[in-house]
């Protein structure tokens, strides 16, 4: 039982636990079986880190536990009754979670939330956010060759980007029109890249490019590359499906400053993960550029 002592003597006043419960306790149900399904089928849409209602957000064990700005924390360990998110769920009041014109929770759910919390609200193992855990099955790869998902000449056709899937290859061009093999000089391959590659184009002057992808429903990310070494320039993130598209501005005005032009309008909600050297004022042209058209979509979204 790893329950601190002061807490372990208020669920001895409030309800008596007996030796014989202290045991169940430990085998008490996982939070990752017990709670996750529940929160991730009836709560972490309004509850999330991106937007948390009432500043409450179930996207991890921790953010649970520190509750949100009316109430605080929202489980009492050990103490079903006490526990807000427990007293919300089963309240006939306006204060009923989730809303009532939502779906609910079945009682199974509710009925393993309480367990869960009466054995001590045990925390998970590792606190991963929620919308990360996206349960994919175990399916044995392929061991041929990947199928591809984007490709692209750079404008003067002396070099061919080939994507497949999470790899990158950049090759020289043969008087041939095709590209060179894969291990001649000159080629550049990235692998282990941050998910399917869905896009690839290459800036006008040929010595960057820009890729679009991502996990679906899981995240997506553009990304702006040295066309030649293949090297990191930029990064944009924070999307929360597969990114579609990207492309560089035509006039290459703003690939100069490393500006991205979004086809998906999704890409309005990325931020910046890795900008290269000091470029303030950029940045912030870019920011607001950024939140003039998030504006622009919220109201859209409201017609
Ligand atoms: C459709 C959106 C929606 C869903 C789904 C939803 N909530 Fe809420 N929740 C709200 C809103 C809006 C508030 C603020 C108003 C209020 O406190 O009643 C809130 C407030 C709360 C609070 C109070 C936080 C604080 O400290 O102020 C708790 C606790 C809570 N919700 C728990 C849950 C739980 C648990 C679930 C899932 C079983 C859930 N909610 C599902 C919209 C939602």
């Amino acid at each position: 039982m790893r329950m601190p002592l002061a807490l372990f003597l208020l669920a001895l006043t409030v309800a008596p636990v007996t030796p014989a419960k202290v045991s169940a306790a430990e085998a008490g149900p996982s939070y990752e079986e017990a709670v996750l399904p529940l929160l991730r089928g009836s709560c972490v849409g309004c509850h999330n880190d991106a937007e948390p209602e009432s500043g409450f957000s179930v996207e991890t064990f921790a953010s649970l536990r520190r509750g949100g700005d009316g109430q605080g924390d929202t489980v009492v360990p050990g103490n079903p009754a006490a526990s807000v998110l427990l007293q919300r769920m089963e309240s006939t009041g306006d204060d009923h979670m989730p809303p009532m014109n939502h779906p609910q929770p079945s009682a199974a759910e509710v009925q393993h939330l309480r367990d869960w919390i009466a054995a001590g609200a045990v925390p998970p193992a590792e606190d991963h956010p929620l919308s990360m855990g996206l349960v994919v099955p175990d399916l044995p790869g392929s061991s041929g060759p990947q199928p591809v998902t984007a490709l692209a000449y750079s404008p003067d056709r002396s070099r061919l980007a080939v994507a497949r899937g999470r790899s990158l290859e950049i090759a020289p061009v043969g008087p041939d029109g095709l590209p060179v093999a894969s291990d001649a000089d000159g080629v550049v391959s990235l692998g282990d890249l941050p998910g399917k590659v869905m896009a690839v184009h290459f800036a006008s002057d040929g010595q960057r490019l820009v890729l679009a992808g991502g996990t679906p429903g899981l995240s997506g990310q553009a990304e702006l590359r040295d066309a030649v070494s293949g090297r990191l320039l930029m990064a944009f993130a924070g999307h929360r499906d597969l990114l579609y598209d990207a492309e560089l501005s035509p006039d290459g005005s703003l690939a100069g400053d490393g500006g991205l032009r979004p086809h998906d309008p999704a890409l309005e909600r990325c931020r910046r993960l890795a900008p290269p050297g000091d470029r303030r004022p950029q940045r912030r042209r870019l920011r607001s550029r950024l939140a003039s058209r998030r504006r622009h979509a919220r109201l859209s979204e409201r017609r």
